[in-house]
């Protein structure tokens, strides 16, 4: 069954965030969908035609987390924005990991931040770790670069370069507050389980 690219247009009109670049956005989110699917597909055919053994197959392959997670992250990432933000609850689950972790909700706030400012295209994530109840701002670089086995991603936030520069230029600190003045805390905190 092929993956379906999900609508975000609900999205439009978000403060920080012009139209134009959110729409570039989702059509580049859009093309992963297309390639993931065209990969499951290209892979299923060199199998069942006795092709396992070769480069191209091998190719493919490597190729494939690479286009899965530029689907899912991109959907993770729009899913936990909102036009119409919400704090954390305090007494959410969550808002106490991160206290008692970090302190404050503005030190994990100032830490997630920091992950967003470091050179380079990828994506933050804020991890669970569901063995030890541990939260980490994770750097994954590309889509497929860093994530953590096992691990419940919270919260996404995109940091390549087509993810602001239409609207922030070279000014990737700006867009990191804008993302995080839209975050849609409920689909986040509903996240951990
Ligand atoms: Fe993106």
């Amino acid at each position: 069954m092929a993956y379906a690219a999900k609508n975000y247009e609900h999205l439009l009109g978000m403060d920080g965030f012009s139209d134009q670049l959110l729409r570039n956005h989702f059509a580049l989110y859009q093309g992963y969908v297309i390639n993931t699917n065209k990969l499951v597909e290209a892979l299923r055919e060199l199998e069942k035609t006795g092709k396992a053994g070769t480069l191209e197959y091998a190719e493919l392959k490597r190729r494939f987390g690479w286009e899965f997670n530029g689907m899912r992250l991109h959907e993770l990432y729009f899913d936990n924005l909102t036009r119409t933000p919400e704090p954390l609850e305090a007494n959410a689950p969550l808002a106490r990991l991160i206290r008692e972790q970090y302190g404050s909700f503005e030190a994990w706030r100032d830490d997630f931040k920091a992950a967003g400012t470091m050179r380079g295209i990828g994506w933050v994530v804020l991890y669970h770790d569901p063995v030890s109840g541990r939260l980490f701002n994770v750097w994954i670089n590309e889509h497929d670069l860093g994530h953590l086995a096992g691990c419940t991603p919270l919260l996404i936030m995109d940091v390549f370069e087509h993810a602001y520069m239409l609207d922030y230029g070279l000014r990737k600190a700006d867009y990191i507050e804008a993302f995080v003045q839209n975050i849609n805390w409920e689909v986040v905190a509903a996240r951990l389980k």
